[in-house]
């Protein structure tokens, strides 16, 4: 048989464990792994002294379209994206107009199709108004499922209350995406962010705020049955509190929550470290990496999040909540790796295999034959010093530029197309929506 790409060499991280071994692509998919000798391929590439990974996939990006397009469109987020080694993202329904209807779904799989760089899929917004038809819309084609914010934060989206909470609950069956901020306290404490600028970011949403809702978001998903998925989680008691919900509850945390701290990153960074829930202080950032070296953690995501950066120059707390992060999550990761942090099996648990378990993502997240071929190309060895020319985003700015790291992703195939190989992009976009195995047949 000809294949179209034979990579000879990487060194392979899956579920097999690590070792150096050849994947041969055709059409979409993986064809073998293994020793591969005396085929044709179309194209050889030799990945000696290269990592790789199943294609990362990252379960939280904000990318604005429609709306809000001088933060971000799919494709330049998509764009990030790849450029970082990601090969799939789901999107956040907080744009104008929110996704709260098949409509507006349906347009953004539309907007996105041969339009994206990477494969995609699409949030549900919940509100009180469409709790009833949420049942429903979460299983249309290119939906990964429900999002609910309890808080209040960019946009308009907002279900506060424990009835309503039970309600949208109780009504449908997939795994539901949770912004865990309890909003009373949030009012409550409102004045608490009017003196003293960003350094109140983390006191007026404090501690409390994040673990009051996600207490009652536990309590909620274990009376109605339904599974959650609690994002961005940022305290330690929180993660003790989830430990003892794995059966409805699964968790992510973010690359910034793992690697800023509260006072440094607002003396340093200002409001481009402010994002909800907020960057915490040293003791819940240890506590996150305890959580996810134990298990706790089911994902990384990055909750990219791009604004303006005349937006986040307004005076604080009229800046604008949110950080880019989908081109950066990987790099981050990737020099943890190289600090001894964690290893690069629980790294591909953390940024594939973890997301296509809890979400049931058909064909995606695992590398083996017959899966697509997603693939992320890293050269664990590289040093090298993120620079504002690399982002793609359209905001032009990350929290992390002029960092050195060691580790770079070089290469991320989608579906058998290399779109990106050292920092070259391909020529034109090819992404598609993400199947599901929940919602094959609609
Ligand atoms: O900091 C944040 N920014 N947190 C969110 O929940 C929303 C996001 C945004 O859309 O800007």
């Amino acid at each position: 048989m000809a294949i179209d790409i034979l990579i000879k060499n990487a060194i392979c991280v899956s579920h097999n464990g690590t070792e150096a071994t050849d994947v041969a692509i055709k059409d979409d998919i993986i064809v073998a792994i293994g020793h591969i000798d005396d085929v044709e391929a179309n194209e050889v590439i030799d990945a000696r002294g290269l990592h790789l990974i199943p294609g990362v996939i990252d379960t939280q990006v904000h990318f604005r379209e429609p709306g809000a397009e001088a933060k971000e469109d799919l494709e330049s987020g998509s764009r990030a994206a790849v450029m970082g080694g990601v090969t799939a993202v789901f999107e956040m329904p907080n744009t104008k107009p929110a996704t709260t209807t098949k409509e507006a779904l349906n347009d953004k799989v539309e907007r996105a199709t041969n339009r994206m760089w990477c494969d995609f899929a699409f949030y549900i917004g919940a509100s009180a108004k469409n709790a009833k038809q949420l049942h429903k819309l979460e299983r249309l084609p290119g939906c990964c499922g429900i999002k609910i914010f309890m808080g209040s934060s960019t946009g308009d989206l907002l279900v506060a209350d424990d009835q309503t909470l039970a309600d949208i609950l109780s009504n449908g069956t997939r795994r539901i995406a949770i912004h865990a901020e309890d909003e009373a306290r949030l009012i409550e404490r409102k004045h608490l962010s009017e003196k003293g600028g960003v350094l109140q970011h983390p006191i007026w949403r404090d501690n409390q705020t994040a673990y009051k809702a996600t207490d009652r978001i536990l309590e909620i998903a274990r009376r109605t049955g339904r599974r959650i998925h609690v994002l961005h989680v940022t305290t330690e008691d929180e993660m003790a509190l989830l430990a003892a919900y794995k059966d409805v509850a699964s968790v992510e945390v973010t690359p910034q929550h793992l690697t800023l701290s509260a006072p440094e990153c607002y003396e340093k960074l200002g409001s481009y470290a402010q994002m909800n829930p907020p960057i915490r202080d040293e003791k819940e950032r240890l506590g996150l990496w305890k959580a996810l070296s134990v298990g706790i953690v089911d994902v990384l995501g990055s909750d990219h999040a791009p604004h303006e950066k005349e937006m986040k120059a307004l005076a604080y707390p009229k800046s604008p909540s949110g950080m880019p992060g989908v081109q950066t999550l990987l790099p981050l990761m990737l020099d943890q790796v190289n600090k001894g942090t964690l290893s690069m099996e629980r790294l591909v648990d953390l940024t594939s295999a973890g997301a296509a378990r809890l979400f049931n993502i058909a064909g995606k997240g695992r590398l083996a034959v017959g899966y697509d071929a997603d693939l992320t190309i890293v050269d664990l060895k590289k040093k090298w010093i993120i620079t504002e020319d690399w982002l793609q985003s359209k905001c032009g700015w990350s929290p992390y530029t002029g960092m050195q790291l060691m580790g770079k992703p070089v290469g991320t195939f989608v579906r058998g197309k290399k779109v990106m190989w050292y920092d070259q992009l391909a020529d034109e976009a090819t992404g598609q929506p993400i199947r599901f195995q929940d919602t094959l047949n609609g």
